[in-house]
């Protein structure tokens, strides 16, 4: 089964064919273009400059990669959660396509794709994937911190997430606190790896909540009041807050990610969204993982970000199952939810 895969939520314009057998994934075709140099110099994603740059980059790398004859057996596209503007992009050209090619189009949660990066890098999961649920997913993304039970493939269960500001939104706010740059979270992790982070004892907000919910605005404050008091401060200081920062992060996260995991007897736990690409979490959750015996996945650095792959195999078992497929005049009502909330308690 092939299948054509765009994904536009946010500031990616990314492209993929997936050739889907029973036990392997094979991407043909995978493209990411990236905004990102054009909004770092306004410090985080404009959303009106990301859809025009999505507006003149979908057709060109639609007809750099598919050519005019070529047979798909479905196309994917991402219809939320995320931006409107930039979700109408890559809806439109998707739907288009599928209605000029007579072609059922699979409706694609942006949250579900990134779950999925995790086939792409772990060839168990493709091959075996039953004997991984109940799996416990932690997704953190500039967007959403989440905690879900996956008991099987679509079936969710929503722990707990959180109240607040996302973990990667906490990185890029403290980024911006200390003039790093944007996006904040590898740059944060970056200047962490030189800092020691028993300098500042920084708050671990709801860790003791008895839930699985999250709070991190009051972490970001905390950055805030320290560095106020400090008045002056040198590279060692930034490195030393940064290490403090993403310390703190890592503790709730872990903690809570293992107490879900105790409570709900799963089979392995799973790491999920931008965040994923940071080291300190991956080598801490591995960790706590190998402690209690539970297979811990994890998706490479090139599918932890906004990608169309994951995107496609998200699609290929929504397929599976007969999900989210549309076809025929039903096409062109086919609309983009930024709010698509796809895991319920
Ligand atoms: O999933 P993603 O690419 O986009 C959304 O769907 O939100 O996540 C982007 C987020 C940004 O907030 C970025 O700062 C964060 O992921 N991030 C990191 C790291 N790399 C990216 N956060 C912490 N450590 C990292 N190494
Ligand atoms: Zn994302």
């Amino acid at each position: 089964m092939r299948i054509l895969a765009l994904e536009s939520s946010c500031d990616e314009t990314a492209l993929t064919i997936l050739n889907a057998q029973a036990d392997s994934l094979v991407l043909e075709k995978d493209q990411v273009y990236s905004q990102v140099d054009i909004h770092q110099q306004f410090g985080g994603v404009v959303p009106e400059v990301a859809a025009r740059q999505h507006a003149e980059t979908i057709i060109p790398l639609l007809s750099a990669n598919i050519k005019s004859e070529e047979k798909v057996d479905y196309l994917a596209v991402t219809t939320g959660p995320g931006l409107i503007t930039s979700l109408l992009l890559g809806v439109t050209a998707a739907k288009t396509l599928a209605y000029a090619k007579n072609t059922p189009l699979v409706t694609v949660n942006h949250m579900e794709g990134h779950i999925y990066s995790n086939w792409l890098s772990n060839d168990e999961l493709v091959k075996n994937a039953n004997k991984y649920f109940p799996s416990l997913v932690l997704i953190v993304s500039g967007g959403h911190t989440e905690l879900v039970l996956m008991k099987g493939h679509g079936d969710y269960q929503l722990l707990g997430s959180t109240v607040d500001d996302a973990v990667g939104e906490a990185f890029d706010k403290v980024a911006k606190l200390l003039d790093l740059g944007y996006p904040g979270g590898p740059i944060v992790s970056q200047r962490a790896n030189d800092g020691d982070c028993s300098i500042y004892d920084l708050p671990r907000p709801m860790i003791n909540s008895g839930d699985y919910n999250f709070s991190f605005s009051g972490l970001k404050t905390a950055v805030l009041y320290t560095l106020e008091r400090k008045k002056k401060i040198n590279t060692e200081d930034v490195d030393n807050v940064c290490a403090s920062f993403q310390n703190a992060v890592v503790d709730i996260l872990v903690n809570k990610t293992m107490k879900a995991a105790q409570e709900f007897g799963v089979k392995s736990i799973m790491l999920a969204g931008g965040v994923a690409a940071n080291n300190q979490l991956k080598e801490s959750l591995q960790q706590e993982a190998r402690i209690k015996d539970l297979p811990f996945f994890f998706p490479e650095l090139k599918y932890s970000g906004d990608n169309a792959a994951m995107i496609s195999v998200a699609a290929y078992y929504n397929i599976l199952n007969k999900k989210n497929i549309i076809s025929g005049k039903d096409l062109l009502s086919v609309a983009p939810q930024s709010n698509w909330q796809l895991f319920k308690k």
